[in-house]
């Protein structure tokens, strides 16, 4: 049976003082929950959660990571530096990072290599734009997105990812995939890691994301296929976030 995994990504929104009031109301929350949660805050703000967190029920993470080990590359933040302050988690490929950053698949699983080599668990997104769920590609996109993926894992390492469904037309639109729509490509993503490892078909957690909030999260976590949620928006809110978790217990 897999636990369930409900994960905030906070995405570019926060500050200290307003960090320090959602941590503390979210971290009151979760002690005694089931599922397992986490939160994915903006690179500065790690040391803050390490320093809130450690030891307590909430993981965190990030919501982007480099390719690269280190050195020369400006901007850049490594695993290793994830890793150095305790991040349990790191998102890579979201579809804002893919439209915006230009992130290719192949980029995107050589950032799930870096987390993992790290030690982190990457949580690697996929998902289809409108465009090419109206024009019946949904399927060809993800499995092609996962693909570049499970091309460049080990087989073992394939145990060791969360993955997460996204339709980029659900995200911060209030347009949520059915839950039948979403649980038939939960399904097809679990049919191809099964292709690739048969254990990892059973272990690994695929979370749905889009616009996921209290009044739909159980019918959604319900689905055979669905794991858990990655949360934008009702991610800000401890209640809202609590209610997901609760949800998902
Ligand atoms: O990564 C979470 C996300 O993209 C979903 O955002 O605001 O639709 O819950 P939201």
């Amino acid at each position: 049976m897999r636990r369930k995994l409900v994960v905030g990504n906070w995405k570019m929104n926060g500050s200290k003082a307003s960090n320090a009031a959602l941590l503390s109301g979210i971290s009151a929350g979760v002690t005694g929950a089931q599922a397992a949660c986490a939160v994915c805050a903006p690179a500065p703000y790690l040391a803050q959660c390490e320093a809130a967190l450690a030891g307590g029920a909430l993981a965190w993470g990030a919501q982007d990571v480099s390719a690269h080990a280190g050195g020369a590359y400006t901007g850049e933040v490594s695993a290793a530096m994830l890793a150095d302050f305790a991040c349990s988690y790191v998102i890579v490929g979201h579809s804002e990072r893919r439209a915006y950053h230009a992130e290719t698949s192949e980029l995107v699983a050589q950032k799930a290599v870096a987390a993992l080599v790290a030690g982190l668990t990457p949580i690697v997104c996929v998902g289809e734009t409108l465009a090419e769920r109206e024009a019946g590609q949904t399927a060809a996109v993800v499995s092609g997105q996962l693909g570049a993926v499970l091309a460049l894992l080990g087989d073992a390492d394939i145990a060791r990812i969360v993955l997460a469904y996204e339709p980029v037309w659900a995200i911060g639109t209030g347009k949520t995939a059915t839950p039948a729509m979403a649980q038939e490509v939960h399904a097809q993503l679990r049919a191809q890691l099964k292709q690739k490892n048969e254990v990892a078909a059973v272990t690994v957690q695929i979370l749905y994301g889009g616009s996921m909030k209290p009044d739909n999260a159980s019918e959604l976590m319900a689905q055979p296929d669905i794991d858990g949620g990655l949360i934008g928006g009702a991610a800000l809110k401890a209640a809202d976030f609590l209610a997901i978790v609760n949800a998902a217990n």
